[in-house]
Parts: C-alpha cells; sequence; structure tokens
C-alpha cells in the first residue's frame, strides 16, 4: 500500500484532503472539496491555472506551451488539470 499525498490548500478555508499518489489530480477536485475551477480538464482553456508547491513532476510539453502563453515567468504555475500526483502539494490561488 502506498502512502496518501496530502494535497493542501494554503490561504482558504478548505481542508487538505489526502490522495493516493499516481493519479490526476483534477479527477479527485470538486466545487465542493477545493478553491480550484475547472473548465474543460483537458489543458486546453486556462480556467484551472494555480500555483503549486511541492513534489511534482515537470510540465509536458503541451502544458509548458500553455504556461508560456499564460504565465510566462512564474515557474510555480501549472494547470492543474494536468497534475499528476506524485508527492504532497500546496495548491494556491493564481492571480
Ligand atoms: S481545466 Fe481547462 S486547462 Fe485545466
Amino acid at each position: 500500500m502506498s502512502e496518501l499525498c496530502k494535497i493542501s490548500f494554503p490561504g482558504t478555508n478548505y481542508p487538505p484532503i489526502n490522495l493516493q499518489p499516481y493519479q490526476n489530480l483534477s479527477e479527485h477536485l470538486t466545487i465542493q472539496n477545493s478553491p480550484v475551477l475547472f473548465g474543460c480538464r483537458t489543458g486546453i482553456c486556462g480556467t484551472c491555472l494555480v500555483e503549486v508547491i511541492g513534489e511534482i513532476s515537470p510540465p509536458q510539453l503541451d502544458e509548458q506551451e500553455m504556461l508560456d502563453t499564460l504565465a510566462p515567468n512564474y515557474p510555480n504555475i501549472r494547470l492543474a488539470c494536468q497534475i499528476y500526483i506524485t508527492g504532497n502539494l500546496e495548491i494556491r490561488e493564481f492571480k
């Protein structure tokens, strides 16, 4: 049994959630359990841009191209719908 990953939302009232690793984050976040808003969930609309601190693998090429367009020069900004969980994450709103 692998260890759970803690996904937390500092600066909000949402309690952290614990998820199994090696899954897509967006499959487990809803409007009830997280402040993250999603649109397409396929990496093309940009609605889910967030700041992410933690153990996370680098973006794939498609995600990187979106990030270069939407948030150039912000190294910790990611598309939440494209995050594959591999460790504990802190997710903050990107303004
Ligand atoms: S929800 Fe559209 S890019 Fe993530």
